[in-house]
């Protein structure tokens, strides 16, 4: 008896062996209100038709366990998903026979973080994958791009603010250039004036010398 017991269950064991659920992604990383695309894909068998089909998909958290999608014998079943969910949960009927169950969840919020556990069956066997969520709060991301975004308003206005500042600087260059230039063009101006009536009171004074001694 315990023989065929045995026997029975390494026979459904290696049976349900090539079965398997895998997710594409065993942690996701999303922001509330935002969408989300989680998907498991199974082993389906192209020979037999697997249209009998049952999923499970549940959402694990600390404090509860909530459906978040229910397929019986290949029909949903929108009874049995939990209020949290309502309305927000799309799924991709053609990709099931390819071996996917994709679900779009919409409108996400904290509260749909944690561990989503989807139990699979189909003929071949049953399995369950699981993949992690963690929706972040809306404020906990705005106030750092805020921040950022302040730093960076702050940052243009600097640029903005330095360019006229950096004009005036320009302008107070100039001003001060020309001014030095006319101060050097007026001290040369004075020195030559200085030197022409320094060479004529010589001048004037040997005339002036010329007439005494002529006298
Ligand atoms: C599951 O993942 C394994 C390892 O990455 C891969 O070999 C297998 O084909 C996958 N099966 C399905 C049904 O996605
Ligand atoms: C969720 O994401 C936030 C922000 O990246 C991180 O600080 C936190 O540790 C994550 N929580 C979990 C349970 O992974």
């Amino acid at each position: 008896m315990i023989f065929w017991i045995l026997l029975l269950f390494i026979l459904t064991s290696s049976f349900s062996g090539s079965f398997v659920v895998n997710v594409t992604q065993s942690s996701y990383q999303a922001e509330e209100n935002h969408n989300i695309t989680l998907e498991w894909t199974f082993t389906t068998n192209t020979q037999r038709s697997s249209n009998v089909f049952h999923t499970l998909c549940r959402l694990f958290t600390d404090v509860r366990v909530s459906v978040l999608f229910h397929i019986h014998e290949g029909v949903e079943v929108p009874e049995s998903q939990d209020e949290q969910f309502a309305g927000r949960v799309q799924w991709d009927k053609d990709v099931l026979r390819e071996g996917r169950l994709r679900l779009h969840v919409s409108r996400l919020r904290t509260a749909d973080s944690g561990l989503y556990l989807c139990d699979m069956r189909t003929r071949d066997g049953k399995k369950s994958g699981q993949c992690h969520l963690n929706v972040t709060a809306e404020r906990d991301r705005p106030k750092h791009e805020k921040r950022v975004l302040g730093q960076g308003t702050d940052s243009s206005q600097t640029e903005s603010r330095a360019q006229p500042e950096s004009l005036g600087w320009f302008v107070l260059y100039c001003v001060l250039g020309l001014k030095a230039a006319v101060l050097v063009l007026l001290t040369l101006d004075l020195y030559i004036v200085k030197k022409i009536s320094t060479r004529q009171n010589q001048t004037n004074s040997i005339q002036n010398e010329a007439e005494l001694l002529s006298l």
